[in-house]
């Protein structure tokens, strides 16, 4: 099913300045350009709250970073406001009206997909990676372009019981905690693409988007954090 009703998600953005780089190195116009870490969370809506209880994050991304008081999504729905964030373009320039129809189709694929930042920033030398939920109707039957490492879950938000397609092989996962956990796992493996990056292309940079499924449903908790709200009754 769609869902449909659900406004704002939140993207996060943390561009992280490479420092210390030695002088020999500054030649290459490529070394100094910054690495861009983009953290997606799902549903992550100021209205309905869920913020007001994930102090951690807020701690990170407020005090760390920049909060725009004034931000705007063109199409506060999830595979249009995907698609858009991928290319660039409003809806009405990449159809992908709602959730379901041309949401990953041939189409999109054909005409838009070849056209995402991870495609122009792997043609300029940045080493692009993609962790997590994709576009909600992704079937995991391909790879979409521009992405050198991929890690992308398959259909809509899962945190047990779901499949991921890895590199082009499909991974099957449980409901074991941690290894399983959608959180958890692309956390580490976004950990992993990004040490084995710098360590054997210490002076190429690195795009990354960590695409968590958090906070939307189902409302499955790690479980350290499962007792933290007794009384709250759904997720918003
Ligand atoms: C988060 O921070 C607010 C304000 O500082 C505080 O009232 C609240 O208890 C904190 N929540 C948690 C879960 O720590
Ligand atoms: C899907 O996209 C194609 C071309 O991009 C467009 O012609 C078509 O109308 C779209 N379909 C829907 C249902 O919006
Ligand atoms: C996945 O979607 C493609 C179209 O994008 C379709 O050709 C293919 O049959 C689908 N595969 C599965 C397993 O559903
Ligand atoms: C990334 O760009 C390089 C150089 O243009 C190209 O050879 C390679 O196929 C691209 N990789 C992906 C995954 O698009
Ligand atoms: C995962 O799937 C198994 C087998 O179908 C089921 O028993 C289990 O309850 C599911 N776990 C969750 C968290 O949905
Ligand atoms: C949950 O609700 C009960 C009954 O209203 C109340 O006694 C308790 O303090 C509440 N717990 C929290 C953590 O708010």
């Amino acid at each position: 099913m769609a869902r449909l009703l659900l406004s704002l998600s939140l993207f996060l953005l943390l561009v992280s300045m490479t420092t210390g780089l030695k002088p020999r190195l500054h030649r290459d116009r490529r070394n100094i350009r910054p690495n861009i870490i983009l953290v997606l969370t799902d549903d992550q809506d100021l209205e309905l709250g869920s913020l007001q209880v994930m102090n951690k994050t807020r701690r990170i991304m407020e005090e760390g970073g920049t909060s725009f008081t004034n931000a705007f999504v063109t199409t506060p729905m999830c595979c249009p406001s995907r698609s858009s964030m991928l290319t660039g373009k409003y809806v009405h320039n990449h159809n992908t009206y709602t959730n379901n129809e041309n949401c990953s189709s041939p189409s999109w694929q054909r005409q838009h997909e070849p056209k995402t930042f991870a495609v122009h920033l792997n043609n300029t030398g940045y080493r692009t990676a993609y962790f997590g939920k994709y576009l909600n109707e992704y079937n995991g039957s391909y790879i979409p372009c521009g992405w050198r490492h991929w890690v992308g879950l398959i259909k809509n938000s899962r945190f047990y019981n779901y499949s991921l397609n890895v590199n082009g092989f499909r991974r099957e996962h449980r409901d074991r905690y941690p290894q399983d956990y959608f959180t958890d796992v692309i956390t580490a493996e976004a950990q992993k693409f990004f040490r084995a990056s710098k360590r054997t292309y210490p002076h190429r940079p690195v795009l990354m988007v960590l695409s968590h499924a958090a906070p939307h449903g189902p409302e499955d908790s790690a479980p350290q954090f499962s007792a933290l709200f007794p009384n709250a009754s759904q997720h918003m």
